[in-house]
Order: C-alpha cells, then structure tokens, then sequence
C-alpha cells in the first residue's frame, strides 16, 4: 500500500520539476535570447532593410549591400594605390586618370552584386564574368596579367583595410575573409 501512494507522489514531484526547469530555461533565454536561425551574413552587414543611397540622391539601397558597396569602393582605392598590385588594374586606371568613370562604376556593381551573393543576398543576381574567366587576361582583357599567390595575399590585405576603413566589426571581416580565401584557387591561375 505505502508503495501505491509513493508512485503518484513521485510522478507528480518529477512532473513538477519538469514544469519548473522548462521554467527557468524559457526565462534564461528570453534574458539571452539565441541568434535567428537563417541569420545570413548579408544580414549581419545590415541585410535587406532599405535606406537611403548617399550617392544616389532619391534612391533607396538595402542596408547590406550599401555596407558592401562601401566596403568594395574603399578598397578599390586602397588596391589603386597599392603598387604591389596596382599593376593589374591598368585598363582601369588609365580610364580614372582620364576622367573617365565608366570602369570604376561597373566594377564596383560586379564586386558588390558578386559579395552580396556570397554573403547571402536573396535580391541581386552576379550576371558578370565567372571567377576564373575575370582573372584569366584570354577572357578578360582589362586584367593586366594572371594574379599569383602573392598578388591575392594583397588583395585581401587591401580589402581588410578597406573594411576597417568602414568600421566592419572584425567577426564579420573574418567570415567574409573565408568566402574570399575559398575563391584563391580559381582567382590564382600561375
Ligand atoms: C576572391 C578574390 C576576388 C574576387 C571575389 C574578385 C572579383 C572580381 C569581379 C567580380 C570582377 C568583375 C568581373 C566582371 O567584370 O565581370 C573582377 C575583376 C577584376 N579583378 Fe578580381 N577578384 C578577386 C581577386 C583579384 C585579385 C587577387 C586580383 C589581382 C591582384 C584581381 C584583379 C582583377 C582585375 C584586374 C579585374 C578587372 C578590373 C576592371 O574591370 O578593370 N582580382 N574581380
């Protein structure tokens, strides 16, 4: 008989814990809630929200790829100074000194469309030249010459100041470094 009594005493003690742990997990959590799953990186550069383009007055861009654009317009000035591998960049550097703009502008919305989708963007489609074909001087003459192993160190070094130029956060600048250092094999073609 004592142990009839003791079986539902217990049930209800364990039940009752149960109720109080899920209790504590829940209010934990909503003190720390835990990151959306889905989080992309295009979402953690500012993701699809829209704002303001500074450049082009009445436009609205998404917050993510204004970050990139950015990001990319900052570097390419970085790499045009850089004369480790400014020396690939000709065609476009004769065009600016010319005062002719035509090549900046479309390279940074290849770059910035192409980033936006490695990073995650949903709304921007790369319709430019594949990663191999852009660095292989046969398909694409405006790339003076194949890059080596020691122009791409360059290249992410240029791009890491032009990120801090931009106030990334270092996390972020890490995670896209990643995506880039995937792509060395295709973009380095000596
Ligand atoms: C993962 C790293 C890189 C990415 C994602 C990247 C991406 C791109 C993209 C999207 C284009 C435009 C293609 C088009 O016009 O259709 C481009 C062009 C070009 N890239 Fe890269 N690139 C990378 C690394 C490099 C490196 C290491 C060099 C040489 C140091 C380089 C030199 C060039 C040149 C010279 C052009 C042509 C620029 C122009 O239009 O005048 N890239 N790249």
């Amino acid at each position: 008989m004592k142990k009839l009594t003791f079986l539902p005493l217990a049930l209800i003690f364990a039940v009752m814990s149960f109720l109080l742990i899920t209790e504590s997990c829940s209010k934990k959590s909503a003190n720390n809630p835990t990151p959306v799953v889905g989080t992309t990186l295009y979402d953690s550069l500012g993701g699809t929200a829209q704002v303001m383009d500074p450049t082009h007055s009445g436009a609205m861009i998404e917050k993510g790829r204004l970050a990139i654009r950015n990001v990319i317009d900052s570097t390419i000035f970085v790499i045009a100074a850089d004369s480790r591998i400014n020396g690939h960049f000709t065609v476009l550097l004769s065009e600016v000194g010319k005062g002719d703009l035509s090549g900046f502008t479309d390279l940074s919305e290849n770059l910035t469309t192409f980033v936006s989708g490695a990073t995650g963007a949903k709304d921007y489609i790369y319709i430019g030249l594949s990663m191999k074909d852009a660095h292989d001087p046969a398909t694409n003459p405006r790339m003076n010459g194949k890059a080596s192993n020691a122009d791409f160190d360059a290249f992410v070094s240029d791009l890491v100041t032009g990120a801090n130029k931009n106030k990334v956060p270092a996390n972020l600048i890490n995670s896209i470094g990643k995506i880039v250092e995937s792509l060395r094999t295709t973009v380095v073609q000596q």
